[in-house]
C-alpha cells in the first residue's frame, strides 16, 4: 500500500469518531469571526479547515495550535477564493480563456498560488470550470466559457499551476474544481436557480472539464448549490459516487459550497439539518463548508446506526489524504505566513502578458486601429473605466491590490504622452448612471481632439456570484454617450471592460473600433495601450458567443443541427414581410423573425492587425479506421504588414450519430506567431478518442461514418475537408 495510504489508515485508526467528524468541518475565519471559539475547536481536534483566513500571524497561530496543542497534531487546510490572482490580479477567467493559451493560464495560476501561499493559504477554490452559455449569469465571468474542450484544457492548466508538479513543495496549493456540476445551466441565468440537464448533455458537455481536472490530479472538488434534475448536487450520489468515485476513480476530497448542506432543507429535499447531514454524507460530500450540520448531527447518526462509520472513515480519509499530499504534516510548521505577499515583477509580467492576449478586437472599420502616435496630435480618453485601478480587477478579487494596477489612461500617458496631447474626461459618474450632465464636457473634449477612445462596460460588482442581469446591454446612459460622440464624425474607438458578453447591437454600428477587455486585471492598462497604439497586435479569441440581443440566449456555436435549421436563403426580417404574407411563405425554420439567427460575434472570433490566410487543408488518411490517428494540416500565411499571433482552431462535425451531434465541435487549436509574409504548414493530430461521444446507452462510443473538418481563425471557419471513418481495417492491399 502506498506510503500515504498507510499513514491515512494508521491515523484514522487512532482517531475518535468525534475527531473524524471534526475533520469534516470547515468554518469561516475571516477577521472579526469569534477567534477564541475557532481556536478551541482546533485545540479539541474538532475542525479540519478554515477559510478566508489570510492574516499571517493568525494563520501561524492557528496552525501552531493544530500541530502542537491538539491531541493528534493534524494541520489545517486554509482555504481562500484565489480565482484569478491573489494580490497581483490576472484577467478574470473568462478573459484568460480568450487567450487560448494554456501555458499562460498555468503561469497565472502559479503566480497566484505563490502569492497566496506566502499568506498561509494552502487551498484555493478554483478553477471554476462550469460550462457557461448564458451571459445573464453573473458567474460567467469566472468561467472559461461555453466550450467543453477549451474549458478542459485551460482548467487542467490552472490545476497544474496551483498544484505545481508537486503539491507538497512550497508555493503549491490544493486546487478545487468547481461547481460540480452543471451550475451554468441555471434557469434564466439567475444564480443558484434550478438546473435541468439530461444525463447525455451532462456527459457530453458539463462533466468533460471536471473529468479533465480529475485526470490532471486536482486534489478537491466543490459541489454546486444547484438542484440538478430534482436532486441538488450536494446530495447527488449518482454524481458524487457513481461518476466521480466509481467511474473516474477520484480519491481527493469533495467539499460542499458555502452552507449548501443545510440548504438541502431550503431546497425542500430534507426537513432539517439532521436529514441534510445524512443526505450529503451518504452521497459523498466529505467536508461541510461553513455550516455545522455535520458537527451537530453525524455523531448521533452513526450512534443511531443510520450512517455507517465507514462513511465517516471514507470522508475523513479523503481529507487526510489531501493534507498528506500537500505535505502539510511536514511543512505547516515551517511556513511563517505573512499578511501581504511581496510584489513580484514576474507576476506583473505574467499579468501583463495574460491581459494582452486576452484582448479581443471585435471590430476595426477602416483600419482605425492601431492609433498612430506619429499622426495623432491629440486624443480624448473618456469614460468611467478609463482610469479606475479597482474596477479593472474584476470580480472575486478578495485580496487584489489596486495599488499594483496600472490603468489604461496612465498607460497611454506613459506610452505616448510626450507625442500626443491626451485629454481625459469621465463623461459619466459610473457605468450605471443615467445622468447625462457630464456629456457636454465629454463632447467638448472629443470635439477638440483628433480621435476618441471611450472606456465603458460594467463595474466589477455587476458580475460574479449572485450578480446576474436580466438586461445585458450596456448599463445606464453609456449607449447614449456613444451615439452623441459618434455624431461628431470623428474616429471613435470603444474599449469595453465587462464580466460577461454584452448585447451590443444597439451601439456596434456607431463605433469604428471595438476592443473587448473583459476585466483585464492589474496590468490591463499597459496591455490595452500597447494594442491601441500598435505596439502589439490583438490576438484574443472569444471563448463565448456574443448574442445580438438577449432574446437569442442561449446561443452557442456547438449547438445541434435540428430538423429545420434556418439558412441564409430562408431567413427574412419581419420588417420585410410582404403584406398578407401567407402563413407558410416565410421559411418554416428555427429562427426569430426580428433578429438574425447568428450571434453578433461568434465563438472563436477575434481580429488581428495582421491578415491571416488559411489554405490547402489536407487529411491523412482520408478513410481512417478505428486504429488510425488522423493527421490534418493547413497552410497559414500572414499577408499583413505586422508580426502577430494567430489561434488556428480545428472543428469537427460528426454527421450521423446514435444521438444527434453538434454542428461543430472544437477539437484542438494552436497559437503561433507569424512574421509579415511568413507562411507555415500547421499540423494537427486527431485521435479516434477525440471523435468519441456519450451515446444513447450513456457510454462513450465512436461510430464509423462521415466527418467534416474546418480549420480557421474562428468557429465560422470556411476552409473545409471531409473524411470517412471506417469500421475496421480492410485487408491492406
Ligand atoms: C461561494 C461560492 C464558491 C466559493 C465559496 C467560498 O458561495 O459559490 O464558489 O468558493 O462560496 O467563498
Amino acid at each position: 500500500m502506498h506510503v500515504i495510504e498507510r499513514k491515512v489508515q494508521t491515523l484514522l485508526q487512532a482517531m475518535t469518531l468525534a475527531e473524524k467528524i471534526g475533520q469534516m468541518t470547515q468554518l469561516n475565519a475571516e477577521v472579526g469571526v469569534a477567534d477564541s471559539a475557532i481556536k478551541q475547536r482546533v485545540r479539541d481536534g474538532m475542525l479540519g479547515s478554515v477559510l478566508n483566513l489570510v492574516d499571517g500571524p493568525r494563520a501561524t497561530e492557528l496552525q501552531r495550535i493544530a500541530l502542537h496543542e491538539s491531541r493528534l497534531g493534524i494541520p489545517l487546510l486554509i482555504g481562500r477564493d484565489v480565482i484569478h490572482g491573489f494580490q497581483t490580479v490576472m484577467p478574470i477567467p473568462l478573459g484568460q480563456a480568450a487567450t487560448w493559451n494554456a501555458d499562460l493560464v498555468r503561469a497565472g495560476a502559479r503566480c497566484a498560488a505563490e502569492e497566496a501561499a506566502q499568506c498561509g493559504v494552502n487551498w484555493t477554490f478554483a478553477p471554476m470550470i462550469d460550462i457557461a452559455r448564458d451571459p445573464r449569469w453573473g458567474r460567467i465571468a469566472e468561467s472559461l466559457g461555453e466550450d467543453p474542450v477549451l474549458a478542459s484544457v485551460l482548467g487542467a492548466a490552472m490545476v497544474a499551476g496551483f498544484q505545481g508538479d508537486d503539491p507538497a513543495v512550497p508555493g503549491s496549493i490544493a486546487a478545487c474544481a468547481k461547481h460540480f456540476v452543471g451550475y451554468g445551466e441555471a434557469e434564466s441565468g439567475r444564480d443558484y436557480a434550478t438546473t435541468n440537464v439530461p444525463e447525455n448533455e451532462l456527459r457530453n458537455v458539463h462533466l468533460q472539464p471536471f473529468h479533465a481536472a480529475v485526470q490532471a490530479g486536482v486534489l478537491s472538488l466543490m459541489t454546486s448549490f444547484s438542484d440538478i434534475d430534482g436532486v441538488p448536487a450536494t446530495a447527488n450520489r449518482k454524481l458524487l459516487d457513481d461518476i466521480l468515485r466509481k467511474e473516474w476513480g477520484f480519491d481527493g476530497l469533495v467539499v460542499s459550497d458555502w452552507d449548501s448542506i443545510r440548504q438541502l432543507a431550503v431546497h425542500g429535499l430534507t426537513d432539517g439539518d439532521r436529514g441534510s447531514a445524512f443526505e450529503a454524507a451518504t452521497a459523498g460530500v466529505d467536508m461541510e463548508m461553513q455550516g455545522d450540520a455535520y458537527f451537530n448531527h453525524l455523531h448521533a447518526l452513526v450512534e443511531d446506526g443510520v450512517v455507517a462509520e465507514s462513511v465517516i472513515d471514507r470522508a475523513a480519509g479523503n481529507i487526510l489524504r489531501v493534507k498528506m499530499r500537500l505535505g502539510l504534516f511536514e511543512r505547516a510548521a515551517d511556513t511563517l505566513p505573512k499578511s501581504s505577499a511581496s510584489v513580484s515583477q514576474h507576476a506583473l509580467d505574467v499579468a501583463r502578458q495574460s491581459a494582452l492576449q486576452s484582448l479581443v478586437l471585435l471590430k476595426n472599420d477602416n483600419g482605425c486601429l492601431p492609433l498612430s502616435a506619429e499622426s495623432l496630435t491629440s486624443l480624448a480618453v473618456i469614460g468611467p473605466l478609463a482610469d479606475d485601478a479597482y474596477e479593472q480587477l474584476g470580480t472575486w478579487i478578495f485580496d487584489g491590490d489596486p495599488a499594483r494596477s496600472m490603468t489604461p489612461l496612465a498607460a497611454m500617458q506613459a506610452l505616448v504622452g510626450d507625442a500626443v496631447a491626451i485629454h481625459a474626461c469621465r463623461g459619466l459618474r459610473d457605468t450605471r448612471s443615467g445622468d447625462q450632465s457630464g456629456f457636454e464636457a465629454a463632447l467638448e473634449t472629443a470635439s477638440i481632439c483628433d480621435a476618441t477612445v471611450l472606456f465603458l462596460g460594467e463595474e466589477s460588482i455587476l458580475s460574479g456570484e449572485a450578480h446576474s442581469r436580466a438586461d445585458i446591454t450596456l448599463p445606464g446612459a453609456q449607449a447614449d454617450l456613444i451615439h452623441r460622440l459618434q455624431a461628431l464624425g470623428k474616429p471613435l474607438v470603444v474599449v469595453i471592460l465587462a464580466g460577461r458578453p454584452l448585447a451590443l447591437s444597439n451601439i456596434v454600428d456607431d463605433v469604428d473600433g471595438l476592443l473587448y477587455a473583459w476585466h483585464p486585471g492589474s496590468m490591463g492598462g499597459p496591455a490595452i495601450a500597447d494594442v491601441l497604439f500598435g505596439v502589439e497586435s490583438p490576438s484574443g479569441k472569444l471563448p463565448v458567443s456574443f448574442p445580438r440581443v438577449l432574446g437569442q440566449v442561449p446561443i452557442y456555436y456547438n449547438h445541434k443541427h435540428g430538423g429545420k435549421p434556418p439558412t441564409p436563403e430562408t431567413w427574412v426580417h419581419m420588417d420585410d414581410f410582404p403584406a398578407r404574407a401567407p402563413q407558410t411563405s416565410l421559411g418554416m425554420t428555427a429562427f426569430h423573425m426580428d433578429v438574425h439567427y447568428t450571434p453578433l460575434f461568434p465563438f472563436g472570433h477575434g481580429l488581428s492587425y495582421a491578415k491571416f490566410v488559411y489554405s490547402d487543408l489536407q487529411i491523412e488518411p482520408n478513410a481512417p479506421t478505428m486504429d488510425d490517428a488522423i493527421s490534418i494540416s493547413v497552410s497559414l500565411q500572414n499577408n499583413g504588414e505586422v508580426t502577430a499571433d494567430e489561434v488556428a482552431q480545428l472543428y469537427v462535425r460528426d454527421l450521423v450519430g446514435n444521438v444527434t451531434r453538434p454542428v461543430r465541435e472544437l477539437k484542438t487549436w494552436q497559437r503561433m506567431q507569424l512574421e509579415p509574409g511568413e507562411s507555415r504548414r500547421v499540423h494537427f493530430k486527431l485521435s479516434i478518442d477525440d471523435l468519441s461521444f456519450c451515446g444513447r446507452e450513456l457510454r462513450r462510443i465512436v461510430e464509423p461514418g462521415e466527418f467534416h473538418v474546418w480549420v480557421g481563425g474562428s468557429s465560422t471557419a470556411s476552409l473545409h475537408g471531409e473524411f470517412r471513418l471506417r469500421e475496421a481495417p480492410t485487408e491492406k492491399t
